[in-house]
């Protein structure tokens, strides 16, 4: 990275969320090899199918896409801490000592945690896509150093629209409503009325995004935020060919072709180099700081 944008994260606290994800895992070996003078990155990372988080720490970390960062930085762990959480919980699942050091850390966060099931049931993909933004958004009020957040949605977000512009839409129904749903009616009930609520919107997760999309909108008013809408993205031979090995793209790969060999999607979409959505992810940080700062003089 050059020009302005590699300064701003210099001696910056990032805080990342959904760093094991396909787009997460791009974006922590961009920055710790192209920003080597971020001061730290923190993750947050849940326990999943019997496994701690420190497992999944060496699991994530072999992954061939670290294999250029780890040959031109081995001491590259050093800049990285993990708070154990999940972002499905109230207060993100995080302990208070976690919570303390975010506040007093982060200076930039980036929010990629999400369910991409288009099958998940409401339940779960509220309590992580809406939910799990809230209370992000209540951490981020309390974070002393905040400049600048990038919240990560989808370009199906609003795909009930024709034409999609680079603007909020008027959500299906408020957060508030949503979440309080889920919180108190029985799952079987949920599940019942679920087609109803979702209306013309074809599945749970581009649902639950226009609902925590709005809810950014009106949340973060008063934070350095910023959205950003990807569509499909998937590996190429040519993205990053000098950084991940053939096995490790054939399975970025077959995470792409998973997700869009679903009925769910009857939507027209523009496959995008996932090395192109990162660097999309990393580069408003900036103006979004540079804006808030006018905006509060
Ligand atoms: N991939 C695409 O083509 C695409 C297109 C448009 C938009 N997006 C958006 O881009 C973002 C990243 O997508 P992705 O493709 O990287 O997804 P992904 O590979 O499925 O990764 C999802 C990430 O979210 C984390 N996560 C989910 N639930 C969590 C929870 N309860 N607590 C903590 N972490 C949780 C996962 O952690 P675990 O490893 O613990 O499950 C994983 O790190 C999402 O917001 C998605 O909507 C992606």
């Amino acid at each position: 990275m050059d020009s302005e944008i590699k300064p701003f994260y210099s001696n910056a606290n990032i805080f990342l969320t959904g760093g094991t994800g396909f787009f997460g895992k791009v974006i922590i070996q961009k920055l710790l090899r192209t920003c080597d003078d971020i001061s730290g990155l923190y993750l947050i990372v849940r326990e999943k199918k019997g496994k701690s988080t420190t497992e999944r720490l060496g699991e994530l970390f072999n992954d061939p896409v670290f294999n250029k960062l780890r040959e031109e930085n081995p001491e590259f762990l050093k800049k990285v801490h993990v708070v154990e959480g999940d972002c499905s919980r109230l207060g993100f699942g995080l302990n208070q000592s976690s919570r303390t050091l975010l506040i007093d850390k982060i200076n930039i966060v980036f929010h990629c945690a999400a369910t991409l099931n288009m099958d998940a049931k409401m339940k779960d993909a509220v309590d992580t896509n809406v939910q799990g933004l809230s209370e992000l958004l209540d951490l981020c009020h309390e974070m002393r150093y905040l400049k600048s957040m990038v919240v990560v949605s989808t370009a199906y977000s609003n795909c009930t629209q024709s034409i999609i512009e680079e603007k909020f839409y008027d959500p299906p129904v408020q957060a508030t409503t949503l979440v309080k749903l889920a919180n108190e009616l029985e799952e079987r009930v949920l599940d019942e009325i679920t087609p109803g609520l979702m209306s013309e919107w074809p599945n749970t997760y581009c649902y639950t995004k226009a609902v925590a999309e709005n809810m950014l909108r009106e949340k973060a008013k008063d934070l350095p935020a910023g959205l950003f809408r990807p569509s499909v993205g998937r590996t190429t031979h040519r993205e990053y060919k000098d950084i991940i090995e053939e096995e490790g793209m054939k399975s970025f790969n077959k995470h792409c072709d998973d997700a869009l060999n679903t009925d769910a999607w009857s939507l027209p979409y523009k496959i995008i180099k996932r090395k192109e959505h990162v660097d999309s992810i990393l580069s408003p940080v900036h103006p979004i700081d540079e804006k808030w700062t006018d905006a509060i003089g």
